[in-house]
């Protein structure tokens, strides 16, 4: 695929769509930009698309933001003001888009509309969160645990209790980029997407257990996430009896490692999925996790959209 810039062109769908090097350069640009060690206007007279199929806080100010400081531009486009609200397809609307900016992001149910959407657009296309996976999540998330521990992720023990979900997923495609050790507590019927779990399990580094204590055992991350996700709200009563069990408390937190994290993309329910005293806790560090999605997310334009290594990078 030739984009605008002539340079091939890369679409940040998954965290398996770049490499554990590419991972680990990108984490390290974003670390730079955080700490005000590089200020990179690469993004000038760019622009970058924003499809929101969903609601959103996080996802859209971080990438709104990102743009602005990179010195481009960002265009919230939401269902209700585009005609593909009103059925246009998502190929024509890649097509149209891409004679206009530079990058799109998309935040949607399907999956495969953003796999549509990246076929179709002549520029980078990036998953903002579908029915399936988080990846700029994940990268906000990894950022945290190298601030906390270091560079070298390989070998940490990471704790996924509850939904076998999208950020579930995006961990899945984590551990066997970087080599965590992920133990995932899910309740029968709410596991992960069999098609992740089946390439990570080849891997060898990720476990599906049924119970929370031994998932959290020695953990160095404890993470979680709501039990009904934007789309399953229907499903809220049903899914919280199959949850009951899958709350992350200070007793769940006593049996991880100590040191041990505790993460959650944001929105949270707190009394549900996580208590209070943990989210509001000494070891909670979601705020610091729902910063990082400026950081690495800039990190992640540059790569995209700057046409030229990223900064650092060069
Ligand atoms: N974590 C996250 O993606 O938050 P938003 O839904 O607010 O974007
Ligand atoms: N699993 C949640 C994540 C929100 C950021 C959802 O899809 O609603």
């Amino acid at each position: 695929m030739i984009t605008k810039g002539s340079m091939a062109k890369r679409d940040f769908l998954a965290i398996t769509d770049f490499s554990r090097d590419e991972l680990k350069a990108l984490l390290a640009c974003a670390a730079r930009l955080k700490s005000g060690a590089e200020q990179d206007h690469a993004l000038e007279g760019k622009t970058l698309a924003m499809i929101f199929r969903k609601s959103s806080t996080r996802t859209r100010v971080s990438f709104e933001v990102g743009m602005y400081q990179l010195g481009g531009h960002a265009l919230f486009l939401s269902d209700r003001d585009i005609q593909i609200g009103r059925g246009e397809s998502l190929a024509d609307t890649a097509r149209v888009l891409s004679g206009f900016v530079e990058g799109i992001m998309i935040r949607t149910y399907k999956h495969d509309e953003v796999v549509q959407l990246a076929r179709f657009a002549t520029v980078p296309v990036i998953n903002g969160l579908s029915d399936l996976l988080h990846p700029c999540q994940l990268l906000a998330d990894l950022q945290t645990m190298q601030e906390e521990f270091g560079e070298e992720l390989e070998g940490r023990r990471v704790a996924w209790i509850g939904d076998g979900n999208n950020m579930a997923n995006s961990w899945i495609n984590a551990a066997g980029q970087l080599g965590l050790e992920l133990r995932l507590a899910c309740p029968e019927d709410y596991e992960p997407d069999p098609a992740v779990l089946a390439r990570a399990r080849a891997v060898g580094n990720v476990r599906l257990m049924r119970d929370p204590r031994e998932a959290v055992a020695d953990a160095h991350v404890v993470t979680t996430d709501v039990w009904a996700s934007m789309g399953q709200e229907g499903q809220a009563a049903e899914r919280t009896r199959a949850f009951t069990e899958f709350v992350v408390d200070d007793r769940l937190m006593t049996q991880a490692s100590p040191g041990a994290i505790f993460l959650h993309c944001l929105p949270a329910h707190r009394g549900e999925e996580v208590s209070p005293e943990v989210i509001d806790g000494p070891c909670s560090r979601v705020f610091v996790e729902a910063e990082n999605r400026l950081h690495v997310q800039k990190a992640l334009l540059v790569k995209l959209m700057a046409n030229r290594p990223e900064p650092g990078m060069r």
